[in-house]
C-alpha cells in the first residue's frame, strides 16, 4: 500500500520507517509523501534526504482547520495514498481526515497506553513512578490517543533514568516496533473487531 507519513518534528520514527523500505522491511508499503504542519521542522530535510517528496503546509495560512485538512486529503487522494502512519504529528485530526481514512490512519506512542495519554507521555511516566512503560501503536480515533491498540511493547523504567535516558530506550523500541506493524498492516494483517486489533500471523 501507499503509505504517506505525517510529522511534525525530529522525524527519527519517520527515518526509521524510510530505512525499513531500504532495507526491504515494510513489505508491500511504499512511503510516498511526508505531510507536516511544521515546514522548518528536521523531518523536513529527512524526507528531503531520502527522496520522499513531502507536502509542507501551515495550518494557520489557512482559513479553517477544514480547509487545511481538506487540501491535505486531495493531495492523499491524488497521490492514491491507502493508509497514513502519523509519527509525532502534533494535532488532532477531525472527521475531514478520519471518515475518508477511517481505519486506515495508526499512531505510535510513547507509553503503555491508556496510561499516560497526550504530551509528554514519557515525562508523565517519570512523575508518577511506574517501573513499566512503554510503546503504543494504535488505531487513530477523533480523540487524544484513544483508538484501538494494535501492538505495545513493554520498555522497564530504570532507577535514576531521566526524560533523556528512558527516552532513548523508548525510541529505540519504536523504531523497531513502528515498521513491523506497517508492514503487517501493508500486508492486510491487522484486522479490527470493536475496539480489538488483532495482527495476523
Ligand atoms: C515519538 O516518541 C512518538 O512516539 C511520539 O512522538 C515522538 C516523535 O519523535 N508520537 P520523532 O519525531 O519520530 O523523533
Amino acid at each position: 500500500s501507499r503509505i504517506a507519513v505525517f510529522a511534525s518534528g525530529t522525524g527519527s520514527n519517520f527515518a526509521a520507517l524510510a530505512k525499513a523500505q531500504e532495507e526491504g522491511r515494510l513489505g508491500g508499503g511504499r512511503i510516498e509523501l511526508l505531510v507536516s504542519d511544521r515546514p522548518e521542522a528536521p523531518v523536513a530535510k529527512r524526507a528531503e534526504e531520502a527522496g520522499i517528496p513531502s507536502l509542507l503546509l501551515r495550518p494557520k495560512e489557512f482559513a479553517s482547520r477544514k480547509e487545511y485538512e481538506e487540501q491535505i486529503v486531495e493531495e492523499l487522494r491524488r497521490r492514491e495514498i491507502g493508509l497514513i502512519v502519523l509519527a509525532g504529528y502534533m494535532r488532532l485530526i477531525t472527521p475531514v481526515l478520519l471518515e475518508p481514512y477511517a481505519g486506515r490512519i495508526v499512531n505510535i506512542h510513547p507509553s503503555l497506553l491508556p496510561a499516560f495519554a497526550g504530551k509528554d507521555a514519557i515525562g508523565q511516566a517519570l512523575e508518577y513512578g511506574v517501573k513499566l512503560t512503554g510503546v503504543t501503536v494504535h488505531f487513530v480515533d477523533g480523540g487524544m490517543d484513544t483508538g484501538p491498540v494494535i501492538a505495545q511493547r513493554a520498555v522497564a523504567v530504570e532507577d535514576g533514568d531521566t526524560a533523556d535516558t528512558l527516552a532513548q530506550r523508548i525510541h529505540e523500541v519504536e523504531y523497531e516496533l513502528y515498521p513491523e506493524v506497517v508492514a503487517a498492516f501493508a500486508a492486510g494483517r491487522v484486522t479490527l473487531e470493536g475496539r480489538v486489533a488483532t495482527i495476523r500471523a
